[in-house]
């Protein structure tokens, strides 16, 4: 029997259990040989589910099991996580995992040791939730020299950003519901804050790009200062705002981002809402390849996991170590000219002649909301929103000050996607 042991069984960990249990015969069937659960290593009793038959406390049981080949890690958080992933491999065991903290920080490390151990390393859960995107980067597009990638990463913000947009919801609000949905970090401020999409678009440039991006230096920028307005302005134009995750290979460098941008309608990536993630990459023979699908949650997630699963049962050891392991990647800034959306307030509206002499002549001049004063009849609040015409940072930073002097005060800025 392949026997496949799951450390951790929260949502995404008794995802993969329930996807064992449901799917052995099929699994048992493909390889000829009894496929299936073993062991679940939870701190929790699992008393009266349907995973307490396989309980156990110890790694070392599983570790000491020659019959167990795989070892599932769906812990979350880093160290931990990290310290069994080292273990089962030292231990001549197969990894798969979907925790990206852990690849995000030890991936070269663990690949080096999969490899000397002739056993695999898989990791196909820990981008994209149930979206194909490491192996097919990995191997179906190997051809290609991949030179870009823009994608919405993170299921959590991405379901925020939708809701507040479509409910007229509270940024609070759409977090609870996606904490109550599974989609969410243990600690969501990963989510929220950016992080999260950092070390998933780290985890695919090493990968595209053959050197190994360290997620810590990946300039990020979470949805926080994100408002209704914003979205009601950008729709206005005929924008989104999607958190964007991308990188850019040119001249040896990575230039590499993750933030809230203002997405064309019309965009490949504008339609994607709620839950959905998507994975936008360019290559020189294939241009523009899409990967779409569900980027969080218990199912979709086991799924990836139950496909690594496949795949190393298929292929249990590699010819070759990826490229990233060897090689750091140099990370640059991106100086390249953009448009942006600014939002300003003021206490009447700024003529738009004013605001295309500030910022030049293909200047958006958004919907100002005017509030009036009840009582006096007068203006007391306009917000009111530019899209520039592409310039660089320097010079969006000479031209921004000019907001002052015609009463307005900055309140965001955004980049557009183009
Ligand atoms: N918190 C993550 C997200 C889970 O919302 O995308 C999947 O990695």
């Amino acid at each position: 029997m392949y026997k496949i042991a799951v450390c951790g069984c929260g949502v995404v960990g008794s995802g993969v259990c329930d996807a064992l249990i449901h799917q052995r015969e099929k699994l048992s069937r493909r390889f000829a040989r009894e496929v299936g659960l073993a062991y679940v290593l939870d701190i929790r009793d699992l008393k009266g589910t349907p995973y307490e038959p396989y309980k156990t406390d110890s790694l070392e049981t599983i570790l000491s099991d020659p019959e167990t080949e795989v070892v599932v890690i769906t812990i979350g958080g880093l160290d931990l996580a990290a310290d069994y992933c080292f273990r089962a491999l030292k231990a001549g065991k197969h990894v798969v995992t979907s925790n990206k903290a852990v690849v995000a920080a030890h991936g070269p490390e663990l690949e080096r040791l999969a490899f000397s151990k002739n056993h695999r390393f898989m990791y196909e859960a820990s981008v994209g939730g149930g979206i194909p995107i490491i192996r097919p980067l990995n191997i179906c597009l190997y051809a290609n020299d991949i030179t870009e990638i823009q994608g919405i990463l993170n299921g959590t913000t991405n379901y925020m950003l939708t809701g507040m947009f479509r409910r007229h919801a509270s940024f609070d609000e759409m977090l609870a519901r996606a904490q109550r949905k599974g989609y969410a970090e243990a600690d969501p401020t990963a989510d929220v804050d950016g992080f999260d999409a950092a070390r998933k678009i780290a985890i695919l440039s090493s990968i595209a790009y053959g050197g190994f991006v360290d997620y810590r230096k990946v300039p990020c920028r979470g949805i926080r200062d994100v408002a209704l307005v914003d979205h009601e302005l950008a729709d206005k134009a005929g924008f989104a705002i999607k958190l964007i995750a991308g990188s850019r290979f040119e001249g040896g460098k990575v230039f590499i981002s993750v933030e809230p941008k203002l997405v064309p309608r019309g965009h490949l990536l504008s339609d994607v809402n709620s839950v959905y993630n998507a994975i936008l990459t360019k290559g020189n023979y294939t241009g523009d390849s899409l990967f779409y699908g569900q980027g969080a949650g218990k199912e979709a997630t086991a799924s990836a996991v139950v496909g690594d699963i496949v795949e190393l049962l298929e292929a249990p050891a590699v010819a070759s170590l990826p490229e990233f392991v060897d090689k750091e990647a140099e990370i640059a800034r991106d100086e390249r000219p953009a448009r942006y959306y600014i939002r300003f307030t003021s206490l009447r509206p700024v003529p738009a002649g004013a605001l295309i002499d500030l910022f030049g002549d293909d200047t958006l001049c958004l919907y100002s909301k005017v509030e009036k004063d009840p009582w006096e009849d007068i203006d007391v609040d306009v917000t009111g929103g530019v899209i520039t015409p592409a310039c660089t940072p320097e010079e969006l930073e000479a031209k921004v000050p000019g907001l002052n002097p015609l009463g307005a005060t900055l309140k965001l800025i955004l980049k557009v996607l183009d």
